[in-house]
C-alpha cells in the first residue's frame, strides 16, 4: 500500500476494528444473556473460558472497573482523534483528553492487578506490567505535551499510548489465530499473544508516528 491516503484509510479500518472487538469482549459480559455469553466464548477463548473466566466474575469490582473503563478508553480515545471535533470543540477535547487520561490509570491499573492478583498463568505478569507501564507513561507525556502546547508531539504520545488499548484486541485476535492453527500449550497460546499482541500494535503506531510526521523544512542548496 503505497499511497498515504490509502494506507490512512486501511489503517483507520483496522483501529475500529480492534476497538469492536475490545468493546466486545468487555462489554458482552454484561449486555448479552450468561448462557449466550458462555457459548460464544467457548470457541473463541477455549480452556481460559472455563478456568478464568469465572475466576474474573468472582472479583466483580475490578473486572468491572476494568471491562467498563476500558471500553470508554477505546470510544473516547477514538473519538479525540477526529480532526472536526477537535477544531470545533476545543474546550470539550481537552475535558475528554483529562477524562482519557483517567481511564488509561484505570484500565492499567486494574490490568496490573488482576495479573498480580489472579493472574490465569504467571507468565502474564511480565508483558502485563510491561505494557501497562507504557500506557500509563505515554499518557502521562502526552499530557505533559499538551500543557505546553507541544501539539505534534501531543499528538504522538496519544498514539502511543493508544495502541497499547488497542493491542488487547490484537492479543486476542493473534490468540483465537494460534488456538487454531498450532497445537502449542494453551498457557503457551496465551502468553505468546499478550507479547505479540502489544509489541505489535506499538510497532504499528509508531511506524504511522513516523510516516506521518510533517516533513521539515529543508534548506534548498544554493546553485
Ligand atoms: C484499555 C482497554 C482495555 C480493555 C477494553 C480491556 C478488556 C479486558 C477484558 C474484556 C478482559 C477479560 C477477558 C475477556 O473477557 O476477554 C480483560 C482482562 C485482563 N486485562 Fe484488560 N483491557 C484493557 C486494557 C488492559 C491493559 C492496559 C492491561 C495491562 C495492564 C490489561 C490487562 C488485563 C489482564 C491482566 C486481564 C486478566 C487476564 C487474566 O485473567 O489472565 N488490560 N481485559
Amino acid at each position: 500500500v503505497n499511497n498515504p491516503r490509502t494506507l490512512e484509510r486501511v489503517g483507520t479500518a483496522a483501529v475500529w476494528l480492534l476497538i469492536i472487538v475490545g468493546v466486545g469482549a468487555s462489554l458482552s459480559r454484561y449486555l448479552l444473556p450468561a448462557a449466550l455469553h458462555a457459548q460464544i466464548a467457548r470457541p473463541l477463548y477455549s480452556e481460559f473460558a472455563r478456568d478464568q473466566l469465572p475466576v474474573l466474575a468472582a472479583h466483580p469490582v475490578p473486572e468491572l472497573l476494568h471491562r467498563v473503563g476500558g471500553s470508554i478508553y477505546l470510544l473516547l480515545g477514538a473519538t479525540q482523534f477526529m480532526p472536526r471535533l477537535r477544531a470545533r470543540h476545543l474546550t470539550l477535547h481537552r475535558w475528554c483528553g483529562r477524562a482519557f487520561l483517567a481511564l488509561t490509570l484505570l484500565a492499567g491499573s486494574t490490568g496490573v492487578f488482576m495479573a498480580l492478583a489472579f493472574p490465569y498463568d504467571a507468565e502474564e505478569t511480565a508483558p502485563t506490567v510491561l505494557f501497562g507501564t507504557i500506557m500509563v507513561g505515554c499518557g502521562v507525556m502526552a499530557y505533559v505535551r499538551a500543557r505546553r502546547r507541544e501539539v505534534a508531539r501531543h499528538r504522538e504520545w496519544v498514539m502511543r499510548c493508544f495502541s497499547v488499548g488497542l493491542g488487547i484486541s490484537t492479543i486476542r485476535l493473534i490468540f483465537v489465530g494460534l488456538l487454531y492453527t498450532t497445537s502449542l500449550p494453551m498457557r503457551t497460546k496465551y502468553v505468546v499473544s499478550f507479547w505479540l499482541g502489544w509489541t505489535l500494535t506499538l510497532l504499528a503506531a509508531e511506524a504511522w508516528i513516523r510516516l506521518s510526521r510533517a516533513p521539515q523544512a529543508v534548506g534548498v542548496p544554493a546553485g
